[in-house]
């Protein structure tokens, strides 16, 4: 059932027959974002009111400088997944190493893992340009009821059960997949209820927008540099736009609903590139899938690449399938 203003709650419960495992953890999983994902929207949106932008002093495992609002979103996070008793694990770009939840209680029957980018576009906070917040969801692969291990993270993407993220911008949005299809809620702050705005969303095959941070051009492969000339040409439908907004989350909702390609490539100064895979990518990629899109690291799939790291980073191409297809062929030749 895809009727338009089908609340959060109600989507769920009509949809759960198509989730694979118990519909009960399902619509505990999602509830936990959902109610997360309220707590750190009131959070962003009074974030130049109150003392939550700029620096929180310290440096995270990536080497960034977290700002006070990546670490007010890690801790909202993990707190209401912990509290929902659904999760046995916790991964997040915030956090050096994984958290095991209840992991003493040898009686705990959680099976999932979730692992969070808890504020996508952390330079964006104090110039008020919108941020997200990047989910993934997995089925635990060792016993249940013994303590979570590291390679309950290091799962290939395909694994996923469920993906999704939020955007922050000029209004919150909810737009996730448990694997069938993709499905676009937004925030009716005044209710506090996410309204299903935007069913089984859906990449445009092609599209004229390009996203990626040209800055760092004169670093990036020749293959790279070759689809930028490709995409500035006057030939049919080129030049394509530009649009780069410095949040992988907005930059990809635009792309799905426009048509577009984002890429953050490897480079001499980023030898694979800065997104992580298994709380950015892998997500990510799951969604654009199941909405008809592509996502590969420039010459095979995303969620096809078996992790070895917690906070490995990957090359990452991804949006509407036409364009990532034609971006590969310039990564193939790379003269
Ligand atoms: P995060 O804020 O979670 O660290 O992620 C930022 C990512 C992504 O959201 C964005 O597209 C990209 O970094 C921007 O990187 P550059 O500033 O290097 O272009
Ligand atoms: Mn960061
Ligand atoms: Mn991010
Ligand atoms: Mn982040």
């Amino acid at each position: 059932m895809n009727r338009k203003n089908t609340t959060l709650g109600e989507f769920i419960i009509e949809n759960q027959a198509s989730f694979q495992y118990s519909s009960g953890e399902l619509s505990k999983l999602i509830n936990a974002i959902r109610l997360a994902a309220k707590v750190v929207n009131h959070e962003v949106n009074k974030a130049g009111l109150v003392d939550i932008i700029g620096e929180a002093g310290d440096t995270n495992i990536q080497g960034e400088d977290q700002q006070k609002l990546d670490v007010l979103a890690n801790e909202k996070f993990i707190q209401t997944l912990k509290n929902r008793e659904i999760v046995c694990g916790i991964a997040s770009e915030e956090e050096d190493d994984f958290i095991s939840v209840n992991s003493n209680d040898n009686q705990n029957q959680n099976k999932y893992v979730v692992l969070i980018d808890p504020l996508d576009g952390s330079s964006n906070i104090d110039v008020n340009v919108s941020v997200g917040t990047i989910f993934s969801i997995y089925r635990r692969v060792t016993p249940i009821g013994t303590p979570v291990q590291l390679e309950d993270f290091l799962q290939p993407g395909r694994n996923q059960i469920a993906a999704g993220y939020v955007v922050y911008g000029t209004s919150t949005m909810l737009v996730y997949t448990t694997g069938d299809g993709v499905n676009g809620f937004t925030l009716n702050p005044a209710l506090g209820t996410f309204y299903l705005s935007h069913p089984q969303m859906q990449f445009p095959e092609t599209g004229r927008i390009y996203s990626l941070n040209e800055g760092n051009y004169v670093h990036f492969p020749q293959g790279v540099k070759n689809y930028i000339k490709y995409c500035q040409q006057e030939e049919g439908d080129r030049p394509y736009t530009s649009r780069y907004i410095g949040s992988l989350v907005s930059d990809f909702h635009r792309n799905m609903i426009k048509g577009g390609i984002y890429i953050y490539p490897k480079s001499s100064v980023a030898a694979e590139g800065k997104l992580r895979l298994l709380y950015e990518c892998n997500p990510m990629a799951f969604i654009a899938e199941q909405a008809n899109g592509k996502a590969s690291n420039g010459y095979s799939s995303i969620m096809d690449v078996v992790p070895t790291a917690l906070h490995q980073r990957v090359p990452f191409f991804c949006g509407s399938r036409k364009m990532v297809e034609k971006a590969e062929e310039f990564m193939a030749v790379q003269e």
